[in-house]
């Protein structure tokens, strides 16, 4: 009997060493470091080649030369325009930390100044073909396929089949307190989570069951790479149900469910925000609510960390679990007969200070993706 535990035990040890060590190598080949670093690529020795002309491919838009319909569905992506996307140079100019562009533009030589982000390699191309795909002059890929035309050589990283490669941009904490006061090149992390993504995933039901590959990346046609997420309003249209009960003559629970979302929602960045609102039928405004973190800058205050949330996770739409479904429920009160709503969901993707003070237009920074109809049961006495 304890023998088969000690045999067991020396077999999870084993499988451990191995998928670990594999895991730290795939680690150092992708040169990844959850942000804290940039990626260091030099164009020359780590760009594969054109095995036909030699020539190097150093841009997403080399590789679209054959590889078409990937390279114009990234092209629609937010992987595309990490860095170039004005939400994104909007809040930069705002936060100017060098660390940003560890995932927003991760490229640098390794002589180059971290803190200029002009020196940023292939800057324009965000997260890139080459960000996910090269190094050290080969195409990374979990299992090297079977070709007759071995058209590249291939690195094995088994790595870029599991979650825990877009971990190393989607799941990070806040920077601490000395690495925002002093301005650190480098930051070093708090506790604090600030995008919880793969954590949120793995709570879930989903876990197991399907990664962040199975949704986002290959989704839909033959090899996508459209990676949708909150900017995909077809996507959140189809992800988001909302249906209404009668408490009383007056009062209303509404609800609002997420179909098929594996994490939080939102999840990610920590200023976008789902704003839910309802409307009589005749469009005149009633209520809103807004599903997102709030927190403040806790810089100057004894605590350790540099920020503080301001509400808990109930502030978010849940993703499902054994116990519970992916739903947010709200009450509120319409003192007139009607036979129904109407409601309205809304994409917000800034800080609300920014809205006021900066300089983007309301089409870019709040968006509507989905607003329908919501019949009302008759209401008589008998049925409290
Ligand atoms: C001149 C055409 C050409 C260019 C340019 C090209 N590829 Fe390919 N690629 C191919 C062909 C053909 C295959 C099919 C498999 C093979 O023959 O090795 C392939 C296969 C792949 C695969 C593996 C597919 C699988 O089935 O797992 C990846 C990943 C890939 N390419 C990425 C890239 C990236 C990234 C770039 C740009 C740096 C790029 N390719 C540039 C022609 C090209
Ligand atoms: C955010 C990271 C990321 C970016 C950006 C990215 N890819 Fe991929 N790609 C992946 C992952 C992950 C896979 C699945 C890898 C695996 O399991 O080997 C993949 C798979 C592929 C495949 C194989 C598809 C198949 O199953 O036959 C090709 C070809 C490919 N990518 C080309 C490209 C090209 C070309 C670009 C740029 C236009 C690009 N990728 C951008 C992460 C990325
Ligand atoms: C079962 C499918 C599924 C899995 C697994 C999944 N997602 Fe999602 N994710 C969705 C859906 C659906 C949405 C919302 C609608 C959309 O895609 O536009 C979404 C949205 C997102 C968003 C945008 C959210 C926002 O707040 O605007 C990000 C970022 C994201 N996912 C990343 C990930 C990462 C990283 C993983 C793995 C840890 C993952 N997803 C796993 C289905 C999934
Ligand atoms: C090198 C860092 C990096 C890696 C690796 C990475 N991502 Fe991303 N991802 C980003 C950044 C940065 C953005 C935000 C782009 C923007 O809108 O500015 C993003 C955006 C997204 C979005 C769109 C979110 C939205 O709301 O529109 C999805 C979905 C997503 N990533 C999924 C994935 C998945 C799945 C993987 C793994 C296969 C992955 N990412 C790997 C950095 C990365
Ligand atoms: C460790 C990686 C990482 C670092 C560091 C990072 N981000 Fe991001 N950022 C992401 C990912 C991943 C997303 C996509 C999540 C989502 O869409 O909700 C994102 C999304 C965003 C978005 C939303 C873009 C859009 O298209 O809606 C903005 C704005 C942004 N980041 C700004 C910043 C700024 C400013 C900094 C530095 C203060 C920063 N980020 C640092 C990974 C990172």
């Amino acid at each position: 009997m304890s023998n088969r535990f000690v045999f067991l035990f020396l077999y999870i040890l084993i499988l451990n060493l191995i998928f670990g060590c594999k895991k730290k190598d795939d680690l150092e080949t992708l040169r990844f470091s959850n942000g804290v670093y940039p990626i260091y690529f030099d164009l020359r020795s780590d760009s594969t080649r054109n095995s036909e002309n030699g020539n190097r491919l150093e841009k997403s838009s080399d590789c679209g030369t054959c590889h078409k319909t990937i390279f114009e569905n990234w092209k629609t992506s937010r992987h595309s325009q990490a860095f170039s996307n004005p939400l994104y140079q909007q809040s930069h100019q705002k936060e100017p930390m060098s660390w940003c562009l560890n995932c927003h533009a991760p490229f640098l030589d390794s002589n180059s100044d971290v803190t200029n982000p002009s020196l940023r390699l292939q800057k324009e191309d965000g997260v890139s073909c080459i960000t996910c795909h090269v190094r050290e002059g080969k195409i990374l890929v979990s299992e090297v396929p079977e070709s007759k035309t071995n058209f590249h050589t291939y690195k094995e990283v088994k790595l870029l089949a599991s979650e825990e490669f877009c971990g190393n941009c989607h799941q990070f904490n806040f920077p601490d307190k000395e690495s925002i006061l002093k301005k650190k090149d480098f930051v070093s992390y708090s506790k604090l989570p600030m995008q919880n993504t793969l954590e949120e995933w793995k709570q879930s039901d989903w876990y197991g069951k399907k990664k962040c590959q199975s949704c986002h990346l290959l989704s839909n046609t033959s090899k996508s790479h459209t990676f949708p997420g909150g900017h995909s309003h077809k996507k959140l249209e189809d992800s988001f149900t909302v249906s209404m009960e009668r408490n009383s003559k007056f009062t209303y629970t509404v609800s609002i469910f997420a179909n098929g979302i594996a994490h939080s929602f939102p999840t990610g960045d920590l200023f976008r925000s789902l704003r839910f609102r309802i409307l009589t039928k005749e469009g005149i405004f009633l209520q809103e609510w807004k599903l997102g973190k709030t927190y403040e800058d806790n810089l100057h205050a004894k605590s350790f960390d540099a920020v503080k949330y301001l509400s808990n996770d109930d502030v978010f739409l849940p993703p499902k679990d054994k116990s519970r479904k992916s739903r947010k429920q709200f009450v509120f009160q319409y003192e007139k007969e009607t036979d129904h709503f109407r409601y309205e969901l809304f994409m917000d993707y800034l800080n609300p200070t920014t809205h006021i003070f900066g300089n983007l237009p309301s089409e870019i920074t709040i968006q509507k993706f989905k607003s329908g109809e919501i019949k009302v049961s008759v209401w008589n006495d008998s049925n409290g």
